[in-house]
């Protein structure tokens, strides 16, 4: 019942999945100097590159990141800060266990520089969301959600941080409720059995 993490930077909702005890049984990043990395290692957790740079397709690097996953036979794959576009075929192996978390409330925002988008398009909330990972960019059956409030003066900084706090809440407890079987995807919604709350609206600033 294990979770592969895929990661390409800092790994700070993955060093929240391991504060939260999710069982995570490798990280792999398609950069070699992701600060992820050490955060797994000193964690004692199996990791591994994946350098997308060394494949002449995105097919190629795709099959050989599959191959680095299936030999740890997970339930589960997450991508945490993971910054490559993932191919149909990629998608299709994984379909219904593969999650990424986002910054923003999709289906606002999605792809690149969601919190300046969020400030240019004078939103009042914003937030994050974890979901389950189809073929098209940042869409997908929404698992989580947590808003924030945006507050005068922010600046994409800001409120990334503030969002952020909010991804290293939802996202463990997310993948906990797969983990536990939680999750019933229906005509593309996902419920969660039991009495969970699938949306956090904080106002801390
Ligand atoms: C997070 O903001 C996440 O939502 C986005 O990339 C960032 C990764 O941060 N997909 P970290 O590497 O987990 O610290």
């Amino acid at each position: 019942m294990s979770v592969v993490v895929l990661i390409s930077g800092r790994g700070s909702n993955l060093q929240a999945m391991l504060d939260a005890g999710i069982p995570v049984s490798a990280v792999i990043s398609n950069r070699p100097g992701a600060g992820g990395l050490a955060i797994a290692a000193r964690r004692g957790v199996a990791t591994a590159v994946v350098e997308h740079r060394r494949f002449p397709t995105r097919e190629a690097f795709d099959a050989a990141l599959a191959d680095e996953i299936d030999r740890h036979a997970p339930r589960l794959v997450a991508l945490a800060g993971f910054m490559r576009v993932l191919t149909p075929g990629f998608v299709a192996r994984y379909a219904g266990r593969l999650v990424n978390i986002h910054p923003s409330l999709l289906p606002e925002f999605p792809g690149l520089a969601t919190h300046a988008r969020a400030l240019a398009a004078g939103a009042k909330r914003h937030g994050c969301t974890v979901h389950f990972v189809t073929a098209a960019l940042d869409h997908g059956p929404i698992i989580a959600q947590a808003s924030v409030p945006v507050l005068p003066g922010d600046t994409a900084e800001t409120l990334a941080a503030r969002v952020l706090a909010q991804e290293h809440l939802i996202y463990p407890r997310a993948l906990r409720w797969f983990l536990d079987g939680l999750l019933v995807v229906e005509n593309g919604k996902v419920r969660v059995k039991g009495n969970h709350a699938q949306l956090v609206a904080s106002d801390r600033a």
